[in-house]
């Protein structure tokens, strides 16, 4: 069966890292070999880079971020997610280039196309086969974050930032929607993880 590269994306606190468990799970009872990785980071570089990205220290406009980002994901590309595709191994990736097109797109306001441009340069026309985005209103963001303590660079920012990272990530769903899948991350935990499961489930031509 052709291994798929699955994102999971979302913004702060949609239950991005609580589902990896989920879907661990799922891959585990369904025999079926899977990589989990995230971004920015997967690889040494990337995480290097993901560290400088989330400091609260480190000064960086948007331009230079976007281009951090697709850096890492170049290496990460190269280094971890294709050749693991090509050894015949899923890829579940915590975050992937929605998270550019929201955030830095969204919520910095970069234009578009610009991020297009680098998406087409770093990965041609490579896109993930499924992408779970977990919806969260940004109120029940606000108040998954304000239990976590401290807060990184993006957290920091306002309601605004969050609410137009929160309409890209749901404006490109809806325009691709044979690869999105578009979950209400603020049910119970146990709900989304059944959702998320069958998914999976019909991605792969499988039982739940
Ligand atoms: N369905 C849910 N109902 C209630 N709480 C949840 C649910 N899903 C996740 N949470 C809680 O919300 C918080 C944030 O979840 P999580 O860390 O998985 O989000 P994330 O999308 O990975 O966030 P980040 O982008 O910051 O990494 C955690 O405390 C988690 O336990
Ligand atoms: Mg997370």
């Amino acid at each position: 069966m052709k291994p798929f590269f699955i994102t999971l994306d979302g913004i702060d606190g949609a239950g991005k890292s609580t589902n990896l468990a989920t879907m661990r799970a799922w891959f585990e009872a369904h025999a079926l070999p899977v990589l989990f990785t995230r971004e920015p980071g997967g690889t040494p570089i990337g995480e290097a880079i993901r560290q400088l990205l989330l400091d609260p220290a480190t000064e960086a406009n948007v331009r230079t971020e976007t281009l951090l980002m697709f850096a890492a994901r170049q290496q990460h590309l190269d280094e971890v997610i294709r050749p693991a595709l090509a050894s015949g191994v899923n890829v579940v990736s915590d975050r992937f280039t929605d998270a550019t097109f929201a955030y830095q797109g969204g919520g910095r306001c970069l234009p578009l196309a610009d991020i297009e441009i680098l998406e087409k340069w770093v990965q041609h026309s490579f896109q993930p086969d499924l992408t779970l985005l977990l919806d969260i209103p940004l109120a029940v963001s606000m108040q998954r974050l304000a239990q976590n303590g401290s807060q990184d660079r993006f957290e920091q920012e306002d309601r605004a930032f969050f609410e137009r990272t929160r309409q890209i990530y749901l404006s490109r769903a809806q325009a691709y929607p044979s690869q999105y899948r578009i979950i209400d991350s603020s049910q119970p935990m146990n709900t989304v993880a059944r959702t998320i499961q069958a998914a999976l489930a019909h991605l792969f031509g499988q039982d739940a």
